[in-house]
Order: C-alpha cells, then sequence, then structure tokens
C-alpha cells in the first residue's frame, strides 16, 4: 500500500485535506495524526475491522486497549456506559488535553477496542488537526500512539511515516508535538481515582481539583507490572531503542560519577557507548555518544526531547545506553516512567 503524506497548517487545518483523510477512516481505513501528546494512529472506533487493522500495523498485542478520542462532551455521553460527576469535573478542567479517563464501557463499541475489557478510556486532544479530524469523522477514532509497538512514540510525522510507511493510508504532518510524552491515564471506576500511567497532567494537579488520587503499583514498583498489569499496555516493554538502556537513578554527583565508571569498563570491552544526559553535562563524558535529553531544571523540555533523543540513538551504532534518571515529581514522574520501561536495568544509587 502506498501511503499517502499531508503536510498541515497546525492552527487551521486546510478542510480539504481534512475531508480526505476523514473519509480514508470513514471507509474504514488507517490515518497518522498529530496530537499535541505524541502521534496517534485513528480508525473509526465503531468498526471494529478497522480497528483490528491498527494492531496488525503496529505489531500490537490484542489485549492492550485503545483510547477513544473525541471532539466534544457528547461523544463521551454517547459512547461511555456512565459518566459520574467526577469525571465531568475533570473534562471540564483538563479538556482538551493530555488526559484519558477509563469509564464504564457500552455495548455501542466493538471489543476491539476495549481488547475485551468492560471499561473504555476517552480523551479530547488538543490540537486543532486531530480535532478538526474527529468532527469531520462524526464518531470517537480509536487511536494507539503511531509507532511500531516496543518502539518509542512518534512525536514527529517522520517517525511515525519511517514505523508505519506501507502499512497505512496516510499520515497527516501537523509539526512537532509540543508536550512528547502520553497523555495520563486515570481509572474512575473504582472508589478511589488511580492513575494506570502517568502523563501530561500531573498528579499533583489532579489531587488539587479531586482530592485522594493513588498511583498504580506498576508505576511505584515497575518489576510488579510485568505480574499483575491493571492497564493491560504496563507489562509490554516499551520505547526502547535497539540498543539496550541502562537507568541511573539517584543524586545528580552519584549518577555522574557512576557513568564515568561504565564507560570506563565498557571502553576497556571497545564498546561504543551511547550517554542519555540532561543539558549542559555532555562535556562529562568524553569518549561516548552523548545525546541531550533537555533541562532537567524543566521537566517540559526533557518531554519534549525524550523519544526523538531515544530514536536518535538507533542512527549511531551505540552498543549500549547509559541514561541519567530524572526525579519523578510532577512531570518529571511521566519521563520517569518512560525511562524505567525503556531500561533492560535500572541502578539505584541511595
Ligand atoms: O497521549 C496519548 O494518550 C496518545 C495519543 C495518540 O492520544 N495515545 C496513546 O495510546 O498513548 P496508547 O495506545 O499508546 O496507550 C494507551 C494506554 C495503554 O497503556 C492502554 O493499556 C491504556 O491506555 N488503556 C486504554 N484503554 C484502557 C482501559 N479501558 N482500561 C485501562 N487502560 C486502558
Ligand atoms: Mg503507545
Amino acid at each position: 500500500m502506498q501511503t499517502l503524506f499531508w503536510l498541515l497548517d497546525k492552527d487551521s487545518p486546510e478542510p480539504d485535506i481534512i475531508n480526505a483523510a476523514a473519509k480514508i477512516i470513514i471507509n474504514g481505513g488507517l490515518v497518522a495524526f498529530p496530537t499535541e501528546t505524541v502521534y496517534g494512529l485513528g480508525a473509526n472506533a465503531l468498526d471494529g475491522r478497522a480497528v483490528k487493522k491498527i494492531f496488525a500495523a503496529k505489531g500490537r498485542p490484542g489485549d492492550n486497549p485503545l483510547i477513544l478520542h473525541v471532539s466534544d462532551l457528547d461523544m463521551v455521553y454517547r459512547f461511555a456506559g456512565e459518566v459520574s460527576d467526577k469525571a465531568l469535573i475533570l473534562m471540564k478542567k483538563f479538556w482538551p488535553g493530555p488526559l484519558a479517563l477509563v469509564l464504564p464501557g457500552s455495548s455501542k463499541i466493538p471489543k476491539e477496542v476495549s481488547a475485551g475489557l468492560s471499561t473504555l478510556a476517552f480523551r479530547m486532544p488538543d490540537h486543532p488537526v486531530a480535532l478538526a479530524l474527529i468532527r469531520q469523522v462524526g464518531v470517537p477514532i480509536a487511536a494507539p500512539s503511531a509507532n511500531l509497538s516496543g518502539k518509542p512514540s512518534p512525536t514527529t510525522a517522520g517517525h511515525t511515516y519511517s514505523d508505519l510507511k506501507g502499512k497505512i493510508e496516510a499520515v497527516l504532518d501537523g509539526g512537532p508535538s509540543g508536550m512528547g510524552v502520553e497523555s495520563t491515564v486515570l481509572d474512575l471506576t473504582r472508589e478511589i481515582p488511580v492513575i494506570l500511567r502517568p502523563g501530561g497532567v500531573t498528579l499533583e494537579q489532579l489531587r488539587a481539583l479531586v482530592g485522594r488520587v493513588d498511583l498504580d503499583s506498576s508505576i511505584t514498583n515497575p518489576e510488579e507490572a510485568i505480574e499483575q498489569p491493571r492497564s493491560p499496555g504496563m507489562k509490554y516493554r516499551h520505547y526502547a531503542p535497539e540498543a539496550p538502556v541502562i537507568l541511573i537513578e539517584g543524586a545528580e554527583e552519584k549518577v555522574t560519577a557512576e557513568i564515568k565508571r561504565l564507560l570506563e569498563d565498557y571502553g576497556k570491552e571497545g564498546k561504543i557507548v551511547g550517554v542519555l544526559c540532561r543539558e549542559g553535562n555532555q562535556d562529562k563524558y568524553p569518549g561516548s555518544v552523548c545525546i541531550s535529553a533537555g533541562s532537567y531544571q524543566d521537566f517540559s523540555s526533557v518531554a519534549a526531547a525524550l523519544y526523538n533523543a531515544l530514536r536518535q540513538f538507533d542512527q549511531t551504532g551505540v552498543e549500549v545506553i547509559l541514561a541519567e534518571g530524572v526525579e519523578p515529581t510532577g512531570l518529571g514522574l511521566a519521563v520517569a516512567n518512560r525511562l524505567r520501561r525503556a531500561a533492560k536495568k535500572i541502578v539505584y544509587l541511595a
């Protein structure tokens, strides 16, 4: 299949391109589109056969459910089993934006979307191209991140095109995703809301609005996630570049010293080593392929840079990647979570 590539004006998307893309989706095809978090791979959420094609194109395990992307609250009321007061408060405050809400499901949505679960995740993306596309389709668009399963999520149309060309009908290029990490997935189907995946809306922001919010144990204890995942997506290694990532967490001086020590060891073995480090630390690791992950004073810059940096390593021929850990507070929690899940090994320095 030939994959069409359409460039759009982010702030006022060309209606003829939006119409053409919507037509593809309505007819059962797949279109990748920009959102404020990462690029998504969309299908008509009411068409089970189309949704199945998403899993095939990505190589995604069939038990990992998809988020329904909506352009207005009415779509949530039409397709969710129930919308609680808390859900409405959260949607009003954070939508459009990087928050996916897990609500009771309904039989109006084919089982391929929810991977057989009785719940459904909804999100309204904060991107003019995504919103125009959903509006034009007229029903929710089911969409995961538009990467090959296991790879870092795409933050540019180019990432998506290189992963999925030949497998999907079209890619809409609306420029780089500003946020760079995926939405927060919040489960509202239990007594106490639980974050299943930390993301663009922080734990602190959620608690300030609705009081108690818990973190799923897969976040506080990443090793455990493999055994008992609540969010099916959490049990698979994700975001991984080709070379294994060793993540080093702890105070900055200790982390730097440990990376230098490891660099010496690998140097003796003649290995080509990559280092993912904070802005300003590149000079500390001579002899390595050092890529900056943005300023650790400002986690939004790290979120925006992270996936592109991980993908860049694939172009360098490094055999192992040492990564400086990020403090898991605010948006840093989402970044730390992605690094932990990309890592083959995590070293904690007390
Ligand atoms: O920012 C985002 O959320 C991006 C953009 C494209 O919107 N999408 C995204 O989708 O990251 P995906 O499929 O890569 O990740 C969705 C996550 C997975 O971990 C999945 O298991 C979880 O959301 N999820 C979806 N529906 C769920 C449900 N009903 N219950 C629990 N977890 C669910
Ligand atoms: Mg994904």
